[in-house]
């Protein structure tokens, strides 16, 4: 029989999400239609913003892609911090712009202000700064400080779906917020993202960008109103960048759980805490649950010299854990392999992520934070 495995993450889809699908055959219509469209107005609600700045697209990658491509050109410097996701740094260094990594907090693995003034430069054009694993960074104090250098500041809010900062959510401080809807997040779609633009004219332009740059309506939806409907204007060379009503559906109903969802992911970081806050040579960044957030990761903090070992020993005892995200300051790629960032290669060497999704029940958690005791207790050396 294959052993069981407790995996990191995991999405939770049944029922409710194969008759939001069902719905999408009766239509007949699988492409882009009422789904995104309702979705887009629901998650605009969600957000506490007006539906006009809020737009869907295929992946979160794709919209910082997007975003960057309509706010920055070829030469421009933007800051991120080294601990972030690989599709960040592909979006900037990917269109020509340079990659300026900033150091992050070793505890939380965020970046903040004073880190991101050591690297500014008069070529800076935009910081994307993530709230890993859902956890807040200084977002407040970083987006007034940008907004008076005209820095255009991106929140990558992927893991922060959920996520409060002085009663705000998470990405919609800066300019843009951008979300995922992939299958570990907290609402899944199969694939999809979410863009916020606090500018309801550069919503507009990224809506019409992401779909082929078309300026006007063309074909079935102008026919009748418009003479000889097969012909358009084309603004911008864009790509065809967008979500399909399948995955809205799916997204819709998972939108519908994500409060019921967010409790569940709450009860078992409160259960983590309280299980290994007393274990000798344990860290845990959040040590206060009374904030609404995400609880996208549970990442514990353990001496470097034990972290890869604890890994082994979850993972022989059927518990799948990981780091993220590997620091990309080390990725030669992205031309900046020689520098040091004290603070995040600590994080990137002391931090272990434990499972943490919608599918782990009470025992599950129980169950992981014993094995972690164990370990720490003599099962490693
Ligand atoms: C922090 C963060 N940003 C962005 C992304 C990219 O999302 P997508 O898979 O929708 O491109 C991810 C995906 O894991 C992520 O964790």
């Amino acid at each position: 029989m294959e052993k069981r495995m407790i995996q990191v993450f995991q999405p939770r889809l049944g029922e409710d999400e194969l008759a939001a699908i069902s719905g999408v055959f009766e239509r007949n219509w699988p492409g882009r239609g009422q789904e995104v469209d309702s979705f887009e107005k629901e998650f605009a609600g969600f957000l506490g913003v007006l539906p006009q700045n809020v737009l869907t697209t295929n992946s979160c990658t794709e919209a910082m892609f997007q975003i960057l491509n309509l706010v920055a050109k070829a030469g421009d410097e933007v800051i991120l911090p080294t601990i972030s996701f690989v599709g960040a740094a592909n979006a900037i260094v990917g269109q020509g712009m340079k990659a300026v990594f900033c150091d992050v907090d070793s505890k939380t693995g965020n970046a903040t202000l004073e880190r991101i003034k050591a690297v500014v430069t008069p070529k800076t054009k935009a910081i994307l700064i993530q709230h890993f694993g859902g956890l807040p960074a200084e977002i407040h104090k970083i987006a007034s400080w940008a907004s008076e250098r005209e820095i255009v500041l991106i929140e990558d809010a992927a893991g922060a779906m959920g996520s409060v900062y002085q009663d705000q959510p998470c990405g919609t401080f800066g300019d843009f917020g951008v979300w995922s809807l992939d299958a570990m997040k907290m609402v899944v779609a199969g694939d999809g993202g979410v863009i916020f633009a606090k500018s309801t004219e550069k919503a507009a332009a990224l809506r019409e960008r992401m779909y082929m740059g078309l300026s006007n309506v063309s074909g079935a939806s102008s026919a009748g109103q418009q003479k000889r409907w097969w012909e358009f204007d084309v603004s911008y060379p864009g790509r065809r960048s967008i979500m399909n009503d399948i995955s809205a559906a799916i997204a819709r109903v998972q939108l519908r759980k994500l409060n019921e969802n967010l409790k569940i992911r709450k009860r078992n970081a409160e259960l983590y805490f309280k299980l290994l806050k007393d274990v000798p040579s344990i860290g845990m960044p959040l040590e206060d649950f009374t904030d609404n957030l995400s609880h996208y990761f549970f990442p514990v903090s353990v001496p470097a010299s034990k972290r890869d070992d604890l890994a082994e020993y979850l993972n022989d005892h059927g518990i799948y854990t990981t780091f993220r995200y590997f620091p990309l300051n080390r990725v030669p790629l992205y031309g900046a392999q020689n520098l040091e960032f004290l603070n995040s290669d600590e994080f990137a060497a002391t931090t272990l992520l434990l499972p943490q999704h919608v599918g782990l029940v009470i025992e599950d958690v129980e169950f992981v934070a014993g094995v972690v005791v164990q370990a720490m207790s003599g099962g490693i050396q």
